[in-house]
């Protein structure tokens, strides 16, 4: 592995996209602070210098496109047993959130540059709100951090921890195993069992989450009865 490390930068992931041409499967991007951190559907992602961990990782996996949402499912498997190590408990609120009694504590987004039927590279990007004090307060209920939670863990541990976690689930998905995953995001769901609103583009659709397949797939049922299958997308809990 290549191992950057950044003292400030706009996003890692954007930094990582400038540079994936050159760098080679497995890099790893670090910042101490990022001044556009970026989450999902646009939004920012709260990254104070010294408060958290900003990475990003470039993978050029040969596997075909469709299967590159399971890699945000690997990453929230290997926060959960990351966070596990340092007997700290989590949750999955599926796909890409990571919460500690119901806060916020770690993000995920992945972005992919691909065309129909081979992957250029997948930025990998992982926000971890470590020891943060203050939120902006549109973000104090929602989101958390390990310090705030009691939990004082070394940055750097959490990180190799992490790496280590990632590559051997990752591994295994090279390999066509996803139950291990899979079983990691069922059994640390926030999710499953609960009713949930499912945003899409401009309309919301109450339904229950019910299983997580082998995909790593979210399978609702909604109030007409219907059952569905959502690949990736955007919910929350009742
Ligand atoms: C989300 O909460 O919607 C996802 C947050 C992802 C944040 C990480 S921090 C490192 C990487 N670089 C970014 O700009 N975003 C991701």
């Amino acid at each position: 592995h290549s191992v950057e490390v950044l003292e400030s930068v706009d996003s890692t992931n954007d930094y990582a996209k400038k540079k994936a041409k050159e760098l080679v499967d497995g890099s790893v991007i670090i910042s101490l602070e990022q001044v556009k951190g970026k989450g999902r559907r646009g939004r920012s992602f709260h990254s104070g210098k010294g408060d958290g961990i900003y990475l990003s990782i470039i993978l050029k996996p040969g596997f075909e496109p469709t299967k590159a949402p399971f890699i945000t499912s690997i990453a929230g498997a290997a926060l959960v047993n990351t966070f596990n190590k340092f007997n700290i408990q989590t949750k999955i609120k599926w796909p890409n959130d990571v919460l500690i009694n119901g806060k916020k504590v770690a993000g995920i987004l992945t972005e992919m540059s691909a065309d129909m039927e081979f992957i250029e590279y997948i930025v990998l990007g992982v926000g971890i709100n470590v020891s943060g004090l203050e939120f902006p307060s549109e973000l104090k209920n929602i989101a958390t951090s390990l310090k705030l939670e009691g939990y004082d863990v070394k940055k750097l541990s959490i990180i190799w921890q992490f790496i280590y976690e990632f590559e051997l689930l990752y591994n295994l998905y090279l390999n066509e195993n996803t139950s291990e995953v899979v079983n990691i995001l069922r059994n640390n769901s926030s999710v499953l069992g609960k009713q949930i609103n499912v945003h899409y583009m401009n309309q919301i659709e109450s339904a229950i989450a019910v299983d997580i397949n082998n995909q790593g797939a979210l399978i609702i049922k909604t109030q007409e009865g219907e059952v569905k299958e959502l690949s990736s997308g955007e919910i929350s809990i009742r």
